[in-house]
């Protein structure tokens, strides 16, 4: 399918995979409260987790959503990209409130897949995309694993290929002047606060609805920080010489590496129904802070 005929798939209230650089995502007109709640009812997501709305550019973001210095700069430095912004709402009727789950804040963020911002383009408005996964369940960051989640839900799937990041984009607030991080993601910590100074403590101001334990999670139990695996788990391993090649997050330990795999080998392991899954430790700083709380969640540990 042409990203045209997506974008009018959108436009006539149907539901869209659709690929970006963090995990597939499954698309709706943001301002079409029957398509939204098809979303909801598509993921059996609880409704009080609201959704990113996803623009094409900047210009977009600001009409739907109310940025002060430290929103534009951060748009500045991150989009298009894995940076997801929290702002007052502007705009109640493009962004229904079913999608923020009637918050008076919006979630928007332009993604850095150009076959994703070709489609939001021609579509003309926001569009409202969670990871394309059933809820709780490790989001899908290849074609094929988009279409076994949730493309019986979507009138039209749109391959574009794996997820070059492979965790969720990072999420943060600017509200009443304070900036938070509200879920970590493959933009880190230290560069956020190298735009806009230190971060208020995590979700001090604005908690993230969506943040629940036990998300992400393969059907095998999760145990993480493991070095010596029972021996009917499958170790995902990382860094030399760490579990068997085959199930490595990265065999050289690298973050992003580790990041891209993640999902993708979460999967992998629990096809071949393990008596359980155990994943090596994995570095807290920088991009090992988004793994670690993937990670710490799909083991079930509350966040
Ligand atoms: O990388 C991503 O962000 C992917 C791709 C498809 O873009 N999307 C994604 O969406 O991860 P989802 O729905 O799985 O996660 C959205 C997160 C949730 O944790 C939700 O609670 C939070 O963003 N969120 C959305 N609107 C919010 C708001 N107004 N205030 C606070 N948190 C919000
Ligand atoms: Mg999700």
């Amino acid at each position: 399918m042409s990203d045209a005929e997506a974008a009018r798939a959108l436009a006539e209230g149907h539901l869209v995979i659709l690929p970006t650089e963090t995990v597939y995502g499954l698309a709706a007109d943001a301002g079409n409260a029957v398509a939204v709640a098809a979303i909801f009812e598509a993921k059996g997501r609880p409704r009080f987790n609201p959704l990113i709305a996803h623009v094409a550019d900047a210009v977009q973001a600001e009409a739907i959503a109310v940025f002060d210095a430290r929103a534009r700069a951060l748009a500045e430095a991150f989009w298009p990209g894995p940076l997801t912004i929290v702002a007052p709402v502007r705009d109640r009727d493009r962004v229904c409130d079913l999608a923020r789950a009637g918050l008076d804040s919006v979630a928007v963020r332009v993604p850095g897949h150009a076959r994703a911002r070709a489609v939001i383009a021609a579509f003309g408005g926001p569009v409202v995309a969670p990871s394309a996964n059933r809820s709780g369940r490790p989001s899908p960051t290849t074609f094929a694993d988009a279409v076994e989640e949730t493309g019986a839900f979507a009138a039209a799937a749109l391959d574009g290929g794996d997820c070059a990041v492979g965790v969720e984009s990072t999420v943060v607030s600017v509200l009443d002047g304070r900036v938070s991080l509200l879920r970590p993601g493959s933009v880190t910590r230290e560069e956020i606060e190298a735009v806009v100074g230190p971060l208020d403590r995590d979700g001090e101001g604005h908690r993230s609805p969506g943040r629940m334990a036990l998300h992400y999670a393969p059907d095998a139990p999760v145990r993480i920080d493991v070095v010596e695996p029972r021996p009917d788990e499958i170790l995902l391993g990382f860094g030399p010489g760490v579990g068997a090649l085959r199930w490595s997050l990265s065999p050289s330990g690298d973050l992003r590496e580790a990041a891209a795999n993640l999902f993708r080998r979460l999967r992998e392991a629990d096809r071949e129904q393990p008596a359980g899954i155990a994943v090596s430790p994995i570095p807290a700083q920088g991009l090992g802070e988004a793994i670690n709380d993937r990670l710490r969640r799909a083991a079930g540990f509350v966040g």
